[in-house]
This record gives structure tokens, C-alpha cells and sequence, in this order.
């Protein structure tokens, strides 16, 4: 099979297309044949040596794919050509910048008919992180105000969805061009954060979801009623900011992402209501892969970027 690896850290010219050997499904696991996969700023930092968590190269990175499965000999879950999509083993290595993906079947769910394979690659990450963050850690309900910092980005698009699938009042922060798309996706008020101090404008919130961190993680405490929530995908490691939350008596969580199947089948299930679609900005052939993450770096996404596998 053809995967992406990278020899050492550096810019998007050190990801590389090479032959490597087919991956060997283990007991539970399938073998998945790839047709699209998604891109997360993550990787990004990973390719770079920002963050050890693949430690030193050679790896492959990426988590988000969705395709066929060639082999389930090793499950009773799933049949060959059944279309799955998913982010298997992730925090661990999935190494999914590849045409072949040996997954836990259990990290797989089946592809909503309503979404092509590009679609299905660019869900997983984003849509699990806002899963966890709305419905899990701070259990938005009927009514509740939600605030999602970053609405037009890959997270933030999918957030903004869920929040009012699930019955809340929902303010985003977005540059001036993304104004029409986050009304598009259901948000009831839309802030320009270049224009309008989101901490001055906004008051008696009952959840923040923070996916740019830093000072709009800072300035959000002010923003919530007492007993609020802000869960951050950003900056969780802050102690300061923990601190300060729990001084003014308001809830601080991080997100630890995992590959929920339970959340996944959620997310299928608001696909398959009409209550969830995935925005993809662009896709690339799986051998542009450098220009792929060239757009990562430059940032400020509309939705998603996916790789698709040209065969
Ligand atoms: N902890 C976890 O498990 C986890 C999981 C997934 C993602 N993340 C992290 O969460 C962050 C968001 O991920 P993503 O995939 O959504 O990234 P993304 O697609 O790059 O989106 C980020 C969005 O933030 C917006 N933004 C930038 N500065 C802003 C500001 N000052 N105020 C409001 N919005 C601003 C950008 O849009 P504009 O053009 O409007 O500026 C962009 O749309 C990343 O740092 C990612 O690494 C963490």
C-alpha cells in the first residue's frame, strides 16, 4: 500500500509518499481499504515536533478515515464492504495517512448514507471533541445559552450543530466573512471577534466551548452565570486558569478525546435526522498531501480539509 510518513520534523515538504506493508488486522480489528481522510490542525503540530505525542520520527500520521472494509475475518462487528469511517486508537498512533487502516472494529461505526466518504473522513475528530465537550462534560440541555468560540472552524462548525440539536441558545465568535455560514448552520447570534469584545457583549452563559484558547480562554470566566461551565479543547493544561474558575466558583474541564463509539453512533444518528452536515473547504488528492497541510498551517479554516485516495 502507499502511506505519508516523514523522516524527520519540519514543514509540509516533510511528509512523503512511500510503499509500505500492508497492515495485519489483530483479533477484534478490521481491515479498512481508505477512501478519504480527514486533516486536523493536531497534525500539524505533530509533523512539526510541537507536541511529542507520536514521539520521534519516522511515523504516519492521522486518525480520521472513512472506507470499505477489506477484511473482518478477526470480528463478528462488521462484513467485507461494509463502509465504515471513524478515528481508531486515537491518543495512540492509527497511522491513517495510508490506503490500508488495520482498526479496533469497535472505533468504526457505519458511514450515514447521507454522507460521501469525504464527508464521513472530516467528522470524526471534530465531531467527537464537540460531542464530548456539549453533550457529555457539560450536558447543554433545553434552553441552556451556549457561547462556542472559533463557530466557523472544523470543531466549532460541527459544536455550533449539536448545540442546537440539542435545544440551545447559541452564540459563536467568527471573522466577518464566516458570518453568513455560522447563521447557515443555526447559530442565533454571530460576534465578530476582530470587531466586538466578546467579554463586554456577552453576559449569563451557561456554557463556554473554547476551541482558540489563550486570552478568549482567559476573558471567557466573566461571560458565565454561577455555576457555569467552560470546557476548552485549547487550554486545559492551564493551571491559572483553573484556578481562577474554581475561585469564582464556575466548572473548568479539558476535553480527552477518545474514540466513543457511543458518541460516534450519537453523531450519526443527528446526520441521519437532518440535524448535522459537515463542511468541507477542500479536498486533495491523497499525493498533494503537502499542499493539504500547507493550508493547515496558514489556519483560519471554514470547515474541514480532506485528503482523498486516488487509486
Ligand atoms: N483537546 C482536544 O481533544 C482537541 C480536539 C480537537 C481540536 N482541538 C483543538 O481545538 C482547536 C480548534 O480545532 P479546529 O479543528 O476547529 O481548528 P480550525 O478548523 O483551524 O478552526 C479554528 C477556528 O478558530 C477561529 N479563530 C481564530 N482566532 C479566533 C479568535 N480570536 N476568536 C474566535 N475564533 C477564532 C478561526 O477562524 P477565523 O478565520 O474566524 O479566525 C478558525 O475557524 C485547535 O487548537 C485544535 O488543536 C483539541
Amino acid at each position: 500500500m502507499r502511506a505519508i510518513t516523514q523522516h524527520g520534523f519540519g514543514g509540509p515538504e516533510a511528509l512523503v509518499v512511500v510503499d509500505a506493508p500492508d497492515p495485519r488486522p489483530l483479533p477484534s480489528e478490521v481491515l479498512v481499504r481508505v477512501e478519504a481522510i480527514g486533516l486536523n490542525p493536531l497534525e500539524a503540530r505533530l509533523r512539526a515536533g510541537e507536541f511529542p505525542l507520536l514521539g520521534p520520527p519516522p511515523f504516519t500520521l492521522g486518525w480520521d478515515i472513512s472506507g470499505v472494509v477489506e477484511d473482518a475475518s478477526g470480528t463478528y462487528r462488521f462484513r467485507p464492504g461494509d463502509e465504515v469511517f471513524g478515528m481508531p486508537l486515537f491518543p495512540r498512533a492509527a497511522s491513517a495517512y495510508a490506503e490500508l487502516v488495520a482498526a479496533p472494529a469497535l472505533h468504526l461505526a457505519r458511514k450515514p448514507a447521507a454522507l460521501t466518504h469525504v464527508e464521513a473522513a472530516a467528522l470524526p475528530v471534530v465531531g467527537l471533541t464537540a460531542w464530548q465537550a456539549l453533550v457529555d462534560l457539560a450536558r447543554v440541555g433545553q434552553g441552556d445559552r451556549v457561547l462556542v468560540h472559533g463557530g466557523g472552524g472544523g470543531v466549532g462548525h460541527v459544536a455550533v450543530q449539536i448545540a442546537k440539536a440539542l435545544g440551545a441558545h447559541v452564540i459563536t465568535t467568527a471573522s466577518a466573512g464566516k458570518r453568513e455560514f455560522v447563521l447557515g448552520l443555526g447559530a442565533d447570534e454571530v460576534l465578530d471577534h476582530a470587531a466586538v469584545d466578546f467579554a463586554e457583549a456577552v453576559r449569563d452563559v451557561d456554557v463556554v466551548l473554547d476551541l482558540v484558547g489563550g486570552a478568549t480562554a482567559e476573558r471567557s470566566l466573566p461571560v458565565l452565570r454561577p455555576g457555569g461551565i467552560m470546557v476548552t479543547a485549547v487550554s486545559e493544561d492551564d493551571p491559572r486558569l483553573a484556578e481562577a474558575f474554581a475561585a469564582a466558583g464556575l466548572r473548568f474541564s479539558g476535553v480527552a478525546l477518545d474514540p466513543d463509539p457511543v458518541g460516534l453512533r450519537g453523531l450519526v444518528d443527528l446526520v441521519e435526522r437532518g440535524a448535522l452536515r459537515v463542511h468541507v473547504r477542500e479536498v486533495f488528492p491523497f499525493e498533494r498531501v503537502v499542499d493539504a497541510h500547507r493550508a493547515l498551517d496558514r489556519g483560519h479554516l471554514t470547515g474541514k480539509l480532506v485528503l482523498a485516495v486516488t487509486r
